[in-house]
């Protein structure tokens, strides 16, 4: 059995007692423009953390803040307890492999295919590796991404758009990473693609103890899938909870987020939802018709 599935199949790693990402005081500008001030937020070993708020209250940036690609006026930043903020990308490197990230819109790269795609972070990491195990792996990773492994040869203008979040997720997965970072994962995905896609994370994490940070704006995806909720408004964070907690404040914009027409349906289907059993891959790339064998 190769190394990379005895890892999938490895139970999660143990959870130590500090939070996987720290974030305190980050304060972000850009001109006169504050976007974050005095923002706090901990997201902790093995869960799901659901990043909402309304569009452009900043939760691209607060990620991109995290993984060093945005520069914040002050704060801090730590990530497996590492300090993140004024290091340079090659000194942040054994940090860095350690995570894995799928922007919004995907960010593939156009003139690649989805094979070389995800072996762009395999080739900047292990220089030394020879192209047959590259695309040895990349095969294991668009096969546990749900997607059909004869789409590796495939550019992203010939993949749907279900097909390239799932391709930014096989790349987000290349490293093997402990972390994952998801912005949007789901937008512009029919409702089955996004709960098959919802369902795909799960498993990833479930199977791999995963810690994932989820930028969504998909109140069905926060009720199926995320441990906690961290609601982004003025500013910072404004509370962070499970969805009972935060329906128990009294904040309007989080009342009428979780409460409007569409909180409660999304409510009500989690209800609905609640006994079934955790899927599994191969299910979850069955719902979309792919072929991949998960
Ligand atoms: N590089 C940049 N230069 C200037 N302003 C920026 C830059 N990046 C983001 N902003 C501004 O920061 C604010 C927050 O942007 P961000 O992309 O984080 O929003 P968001 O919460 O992710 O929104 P959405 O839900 O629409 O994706 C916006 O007003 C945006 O215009
Ligand atoms: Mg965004």
């Amino acid at each position: 059995m190769s190394e990379e599935r005895q890892r999938a199949q490895a139970p999660p790693p143990p959870r130590g007692t500090r939070p996987v990402i720290e974030v305190k005081g980050l304060t972000n500008r850009f001109g006169e423009q504050t976007v974050h001030e005095n923002l706090d937020l901990d997201v902790n070993a093995g869960e799901i953390l659901g990043v909402v708020g309304g569009s452009g209250t900043g939760k691209s940036v607060l990620m991109r803040s995290i993984i060093g690609l945005q520069k914040p006026v002050s704060g801090e930043v730590h990530v497996f307890g590492e300090q993140m903020i004024g290091r340079s990308s090659d000194e942040a490197k054994n940090v860095r492999r350690r995570w894995g990230v799928l922007f919004q819109g995907g960010a593939l790269f156009s003139t690649l295919t989805l094979a070389e795609n995800v072996e762009v972070p395999l080739r900047e990491y292990y220089p030394a590796l020879g192209e047959t195990l590259l695309d040895e792996i990349a095969s294991y990773k668009i096969a546990m991404s749900g997607l059909p492994t004869e789409s590796a040869p495939k550019y992203p203008s010939e993949l749907s758009g279900g097909m390239k979040k799932r391709a930014g997720l096989a790349r987000a997965l290349a490293l093997d990473p402990e972390l994952l970072f998801l912005d949007e994962p789901t937008a512009g995905l029919d409702p089955i693609g996004a709960a098959a896609f919802d369902d795909l994370i799960k498993s990833l994490k479930e199977t791999l103890g995963l810690t994932v940070f989820l930028i969504t704006h998909d109140l069905d995806t926060l009720y199926a899938i995320c441990d906690r909720v961290a609601v982004l408004a003025d500013k910072k964070v404004i509370a962070c909870g499970t969805i009972d907690e935060l329906l128990a404040l009294d904040h309007p914009w989080i009342q009428e987020y979780f409460n409007g027409p569409r909180g409660r349906v999304a409510a009500d289907a989690a209800e609905r939802n609640a006994d079934k059993p955790v899927p599994t891959m191969a299910q979850a790339a069955a719902l979309t018709g792919g072929e991949a064998e998960a």
